[in-house]
């Protein structure tokens, strides 16, 4: 499996690859405007066949002062037949990395249902995530959600 910087080439292929596993869905639009935006956030799992297997769709979060970014994960998944290998960490972890490399970010947040147990082990025990609150009802279907974040220095 290989992990790279997206390109606008993948974009329809993550789009697909986000209706399959998530119930949270975009128009293209805003893929582009990530891509666009902050390409060093977004990376693509490719398999050695060419298909895209897995994504994670990072942003800044544009209300943070400049000398205070915050990175967001908009959207993170595995095709099901590639789950547990490791891939979603290694997405986590390029994206994380980017924020803090090219955009001098301290933090990352980004917000997952409470049911998802798989979601949760990767964000808390394999990433360090911690969670922020809970967010009533922020889900369509009026799930809560967890608001987690991770200080990319201990010490914050
Ligand atoms: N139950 C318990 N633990 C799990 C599960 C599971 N079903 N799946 C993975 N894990 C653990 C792994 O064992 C690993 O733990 P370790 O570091 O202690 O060994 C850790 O989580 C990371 O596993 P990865 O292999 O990196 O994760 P994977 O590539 O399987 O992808 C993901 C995880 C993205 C959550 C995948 O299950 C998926 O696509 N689910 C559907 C979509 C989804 O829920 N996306 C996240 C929504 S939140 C958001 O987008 C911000």
């Amino acid at each position: 499996i290989t992990i790279r910087q997206a390109t606008a080439h993948d974009l329809v292929a993550m789009q697909n690859c986000n209706l399959m596993n998530l119930p949270e869905n975009y128009q293209m639009k805003y893929y582009y405007y990530h891509a666009m935006t902050w390409p060093q956030l977004t990376y693509v799992a490719v398999a050695p066949s060419g298909e895209v297997v897995g994504y994670v769709l990072g942003k800044l979060d544009e209300e943070a002062p400049a000398d205070d970014m915050n990175g967001h994960i908009t959207s993170l998944a595995v095709l099901r037949t590639w789950r547990r290998l490791g891939i979603a960490a290694r997405l986590m972890r390029q994206s994380m990395l980017a924020m803090a490399e090219v955009f001098n970010a301290k933090r990352c947040s980004l917000h997952v249902r409470q049911s998802n147990a798989a979601a949760l082990h990767l964000y808390r025990d394999t990433l360090q995530f911690n969670v922020e609150k809970i967010e009533e009802n922020y889900y369509a279907d009026g799930e809560n959600a967890y608001s987690m974040r991770k200080y990319f220095n201990p010490e914050d």
